[in-house]
């Protein structure tokens, strides 16, 4: 099988999981459990609960325990990007190529299923304790990253020093502390928990967490690079997302050829940090480096 065919494999399989984790569409507040679908089961590259997965067989992880944590952590990302679309926020009306859910289900319930999204991630991701208790001590752990780098000190802390720089001149400095919170700290996440998981030493896991920030870097430059030089079509969001915002961007800073390199270069250096650890296959490897020429 072609590296394309075994990621189509993949993708599915994490599809299924991510089904399978979301709530019935039910009650009188059968509305945010749509709205809830709506938004994870749009056509999304699932790169986070990949990693995680990959990672935690790296790691020699072989049970189903990570899997609610592949959904919490798909769930968590999709909430930032329902929240990041809001007119409040960056005002973009498509998403994973479809309308936003704000735009469909109005900016209450755009607001509510980022909420709801939010919370039910911490929910699916306890319901870890009951699949294996033995784990209880590594399941806690992986809880406890999911939250760190999803709050102030990751995720919202990028997003709040983004949104508050918008339309400013910002250094290159606060440029990477922007993007190593709003887009690292949820691929570091993805992978040091699949490392946690599998029962990693800490240096290990520290390991990865250096490897997955130069993942998360690469992986915005990229996206910025997408935002001038794609089109709507390809990306299933708006283009010039960031033009419009007045956002300062590795693109703005650097010029399009520099970020380019720049990608390459981080994601190489990721790559031979993989390397390094003598991973038993090189699925990984190979991830991270389609992830240089990404389209989408
Ligand atoms: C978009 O993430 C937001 C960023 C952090 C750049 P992805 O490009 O992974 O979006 P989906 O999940 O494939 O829609
Ligand atoms: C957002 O960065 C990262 C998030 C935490 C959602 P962007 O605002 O560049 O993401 P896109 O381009 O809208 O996906
Ligand atoms: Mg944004
Ligand atoms: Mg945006
Ligand atoms: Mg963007």
């Amino acid at each position: 099988m072609s590296f394309k065919e075994i990621q189509k494999e993949k993708t599915a399989q994490i599809e299924q999981i991510l089904k399978a984790y979301l709530p019935r569409v039910q009650g009188y507040q059968e509305v945010i459990m749509d709205a809830m679908s709506y938004s994870m089961l749009a056509g999304g590259k699932r790169l986070r609960p990949m990693l995680m997965q990959e990672t935690y067989r790296m790691f020699g992880g072989t049970d189903r325990v990570i899997e609610p944590f592949m959904a919490a952590i798909e769930m968590i990302h999709t909430y930032s990007l329902v929240h990041d679309d809001l007119p409040a926020m960056d005002n973009d009306e498509y998403r994973r190529g479809r309308k936003t859910t704000h735009v469909v289900y109005g900016e209450d319930m755009g607001i509510l299923t980022g909420d709801a999204l939010l919370n039910y991630a911490f929910e699916t991701a306890a319901s870890a304790f009951e699949m294996a208790p033995e784990k209880s001590l590594l399941i806690g752990k992986a809880i406890r990253i999911l939250g760190q780098k999803a709050g102030i000190y990751g995720m919202i802390g990028g997003q709040v020093v983004d949104v508050k720089s918008s339309g400013k001149k910002i250094d290159g400095e606060k440029l990477e502390f922007i993007y190593r919170l709003k887009t690292g700290a949820l691929i570091e996440a993805s992978m040091m928990i699949g490392a946690v998981l599998a029962g990693a030493d800490d240096e290990s896991v520290q390991v990865v967490e250096e490897i997955a920030a130069k993942v998360g870097m690469a992986f915005q430059i990229q996206d910025d690079i997408l935002d001038v030089i794609s089109t709507t079509e390809v990306l299933g969001k708006p283009v010039h997302s960031d033009e419009k915002n007045e956002k300062m961007t590795y693109v703005v800073w650097k010029g399009l050829d520099a970020a380019k390199q720049e990608v390459e270069h981080l994601s190489r250096k990721a790559i031979s940090d993989v390397r390094a650890l003598n991973p038993k296959d090189d699925y990984l490897e190979i991830l991270l480096e389609s992830l240089i020429y990404r389209e989408k």
